[in-house]
């Protein structure tokens, strides 16, 4: 069981520093952009445990929230649905796939990388967006998840492409390393205003 779990780690990881280099890629960075920035990444995982909720509608398994961190990859229980995102104000039901993962863009790489100046958005087009998301009950069935987090160093300065802001459109957020974002992060209430917020210009 160790070994597999090793494993999973291990090979999601992979996955992770893969979409980043696309990520960088596909706006037109060099490959390595992005996992330059973020440094040596941490990675965390959680294995969430949803108890079946005989008043459903009464409570969420997580309230509405943005990944603090750079990337998740989510891979959801197949008989049991309860993960929904916010998409032009409606929440919708993401139905789980076999053999599919859910990868979530997290704060840091919306920030840095598409938010931070309005070229960086034009560029990006809005497609990389920290997503809201948040997960509900089941009236009859419990249900399971298991979130990787890739996360920045803790001292990673956390700050846009120098490429991407020398047009004078300037940033839109200041700079920050990792470690004083996520502390921000965990001192206010989850579903409260998205935690950038606090770090605009
Ligand atoms: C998370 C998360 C969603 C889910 O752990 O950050 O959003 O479906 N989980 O469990
Ligand atoms: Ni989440």
């Amino acid at each position: 069981m160790a070994e597999i779990v090793s494993k999973y780690c291990k090979e999601v990881r992979e996955l992770g520093f893969r979409l980043e280099e696309l990520i960088a890629e596909s706006l037109g960075l060099e490959r390595d952009h992005i996992r330059k920035v973020l440094g040596e990444q941490g990675q965390h995982m959680a294995i969430n445990y949803y108890p079946a909720c005989p008043e459903p509608e009464l409570t969420y398994g997580l309230p509405g929230h943005t990944d603090p961190n750079a990337i998740t990859i989510l891979l959801q229980d197949l008989q049991v649905a309860g993960l929904q995102v916010l998409k032009d104000g409606k929440w919708l039901a993401i139905k789980p796939h076999p053999d599919a993962f859910v990868i979530n863009i997290g704060d840091q790489l919306q920030v840095p990388f598409f938010l931070w100046s309005n070229h960086i958005t034009a560029l990006s087009n809005g497609r990389y967006r920290s997503v809201w998301h948040r997960a509900v009950v089941n009236a009859d069935k419990p249900r399971m998840s298991i979130a990787s987090f890739l996360c920045p160093a803790d001292d990673a300065l956390i700050s846009p492409p120098k490429e991407l802001t020398e047009d004078g459109t300037g940033a839109i957020y200041r700079d920050f390393s990792y470690a004083e974002y996520y502390k921000k992060f965990w001192s206010r209430n989850l579903d409260q205003e998205h935690c950038l917020e606090l770090f605009k210009n």
